[in-house]
């Protein structure tokens, strides 16, 4: 092959390469398994998602558990309030059978049985539900998970996002939103307080923000994007993550 051929085909897989987001399996493999569990999880990565988001609160006996309302009714269909309820209680509930009988006895996970399943090269997504207190217990879990390099944090909490980065400074932190008027007040703050971006509900992203946040240095990921159309309206326009229930539909179309 001539070597201009080659450099050619070199240049535009580079530019093919920089137009893929990231595929971040939204609660795991939500669309098909009970969200938040490791069941969920083990079938995102069968997808070959990027990632995998999650969400976490602290126990009354300060466990992180990975859980995305602040009770357990909906996924459980006990009503316990998560931080009022100590591990040994929340773990003899069933967090899978709503989903179907093939996911019975699945758990609600510690934050370190979801990490395990992190593959090399690919990325976990924390979602902070809660507030400051769970710092402390989150910092032991990542610094024995020998994973640390491979976890992103997100939380809409503005406090909770800002002392994140600070415990962990090389971990890549985004200010979750959905409200553009949030966003608007807050864009230079994100950037002068060192995050790493911002992640929107996908219905408030358009290029003008998309602009300003690169301008500012700040990365622009995305949520819940099931429809490929969409995800691609997202990537055209600088968007560098999708957040999907659907990892499947997004690995095979984008
Ligand atoms: O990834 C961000 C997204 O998960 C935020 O919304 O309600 O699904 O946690 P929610
Ligand atoms: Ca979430």
């Amino acid at each position: 092959m001539k070597l201009y051929v080659v450099i050619v085909l070199l240049f535009l897989g580079n530019l093919i390469a920089q137009a893929q987001p990231s595929i971040i399996a939204h609660r795991g493999f939500s669309f098909v398994a009970p969200e938040n569990t490791v069941a969920s999880a083990q079938l995102a990565w069968q997808q070959n998602a990027d990632a995998v988001e999650l969400d976490i609160y602290l126990s009354k006996d300060n466990r992180v558990v990975v859980i995305h309302d602040n009770n357990t009714k909906r996924t459980t269909g006990q009503d316990y309030k998560v931080a009022e309820t100590s591990a040994d209680v929340l773990r003899t509930l069933d967090a899978g059978l709503w989903k179907g009988e093939q996911f019975k006895g699945e758990k609600i996970p510690f934050l370190e049985e979801i990490i395990a399943t992190v593959p090399d090269g690919k990325k976990m997504v924390v979602e902070i539900k809660c507030g400051v207190e769970v710092l402390p217990a989150l910092q032991q879990v990542v610094d024995r998970s020998g994973k640390k390099e491979q976890l992103i944090f997100i939380a809409f909490g503005w406090e909770i996002i800002a002392a994140t980065k600070q415990m962990f400074p090389e971990n890549a932190c985004y200010w979750l939103s959905g409200s553009a008027a949030d966003v608007q007040g807050k864009l230079e703050d994100a950037a002068k307080i060192g995050l790493d971006g911002i992640n929107l509900n996908y219905k408030i992203v358009d290029e003008k923000t998309v602009e300003q946040a690169k301008a500012l240095g700040l990365e622009v990921l995305s949520w819940t994007v099931d429809d490929p159309e969409e995800a691609r309206r997202l990537v055209k326009i600088g968007v560098t993550g999708i957040t999907t229930n659907r990892p499947d539909l997004m690995k095979n179309s984008l």
